[in-house]
């Protein structure tokens, strides 16, 4: 196991009801900025339940933050948070919307053009509170300090992870996932049995635990996915998701553990490019780059393969096949695509992404072994 130091600020406040609590988790004094996306917490009551338990607190709103958040919208909210004197902020949303808040945060304390921020997260020293209501389990920004921001003018999609920017506290409310359409529910589910697989498909590092309870969340979501999918009204199947998105990302299994990314990295290009969701190019990516990296990560494929989809018959690479066969069906059968000829994208973007690595100097990939050539042998693999 590797050295590691842990620390998670964030008060987590799970189950029915806890919206509530906003009246009392945020002083009265503070001037909140309430920020949301395109409406659905309107349709669903979220919002009600928020604007109810905070009638005794000052509030401005800022909605309209869009999926895969943009510098463009967020900077307009940088304005109003500046001019009203905004002192915490308050994201109701998925993903989205969280990680839009916390470039907020970050940009308000920041003088300069604050997508140096997302170019270097070192110069991130200072950053307003914020908290959340979460109505979407995929990403596990509710309980970590990463955000994920585009820029429209230039196609580009990067992060930054600060421990400036955990929530102070996060209310998760299984009942606002009911009003999830089916499209979301596949993305969250995808999304984070990849985040799972980014922190354990590596190599043995002798962390017997962290494996065994990234394998614990691997089963979940592998006994739930069908049935939420079916149905995502099931308060105890929506509570054991939910809880199941938060831990994949929030640092518990990645203590001690080398860590990947790289089916991220490239999925973020192809958000950036194509407008793919980023859960859809995580399904696309991952099951070519396990093909491309079989070798190095095949004691850790056996390993998966035994115990969460009890494959243990065949040679060796008879098994590895398998496995990655196993596991892209597994997202198919919660109604992900799985390549890019599905979404009508050909290789049109390739020269552009492995130009962008080449440029930025990353090696991918829990070896650092992930060079430019191995991403256009993994981005054709996604045809
Ligand atoms: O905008 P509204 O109207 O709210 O609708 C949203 C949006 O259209 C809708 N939605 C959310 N909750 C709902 C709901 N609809 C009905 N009922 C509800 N309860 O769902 C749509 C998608 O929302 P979004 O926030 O974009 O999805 P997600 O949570 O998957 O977030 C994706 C973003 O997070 C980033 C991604 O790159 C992407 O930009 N990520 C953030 C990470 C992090 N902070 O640690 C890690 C992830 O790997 C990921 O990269
Ligand atoms: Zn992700």
């Amino acid at each position: 196991m590797n050295n590691f130091v842990f620390q998670n600020p964030t008060r987590l406040i799970f189950g029915k009801g806890t919206i509530a609590t906003l009246a009392t988790e945020i002083p009265t004094d503070k001037k909140i900025l309430m920020t949301y996306g395109g409406g659905s917490i309107k349709a669903n009551g979220v919002y009600d339940q928020v604007k109810d338990a905070l009638k005794n607190h000052f509030v401005v709103e800022f909605a309209g933050i869009e999926p895969n958040p943009t510098y463009e919208t967020l900077i307009k909210a940088v304005d109003i948070v500046k001019e009203q004197k905004i002192d915490f902020l308050l994201a109701v949303g998925g993903g989205s919307v969280i990680d839009g808040t916390k470039f907020i945060a970050a940009a308000v304390a920041y003088n300069g053009d604050p997508w140096d921020l997302l170019v270097d997260q070192d110069k991130i020293v200072d950053a307003l509170p914020l908290a959340s209501v979460l109505t979407l389990p995929a990403t596990g920004s509710e309980m970590n300090g990463n955000a994920v921001i585009s820029k429209k003018t230039t196609h580009e999609k990067l992060a930054f992870g600060s421990s400036k920017t955990y929530p102070v506290f996060s209310i998760l409310d299984p009942e606002v996932t009911y009003s999830l359409p089916k499209r979301q529910i596949t993305n969250g589910i995808v999304d984070t049995f990849i985040h799972v697989c980014e922190q354990y498909l590596t190599f043995p590092s002798q962390a017997m635990v962290q494996d065994r309870f990234a394998e614990g969340i691997l089963s979940t979501l592998t006994e739930l996915g069908e049935k939420i999918v079916d149905d995502s009204t099931n308060y105890n199947q929506m509570s054991n998701f939910m809880y199941s998105a938060t831990i994949a990302l929030n640092g518990f299994i990645s203590m001690g553990v080398p860590q990947d990314w790289a089916t991220h990295s490239i999925g973020h290009e192809l958000t950036a490019l194509h407008g793919l969701d980023h859960a859809v190019t995580l399904a696309i990516v991952q099951p070519s780059l396990w093909r491309v990296m079989r070798d190095e990560k095949k004691a850790k494929l056996l390993q998966y393969g035994e115990r969460v989809w009890n494959i243990t018959q065949g040679t060796e690479e008879e098994r590895v096949d398998a496995i990655i066969n196993a596991t892209e069906n597994f997202y198919r059968s919660v109604g992900m695509k799985t390549k890019l000829s599905e979404h009508g994208i050909g290789n049109e973007s390739f020269d552009t992404i492995v130009g962008r690595f080449t440029q930025r100097g990353w090696m991918l990939g829990e070896n650092r072994s992930i060079t430019p050539d191995k991403i256009r042998e993994i981005l054709n693999g996604c045809l």
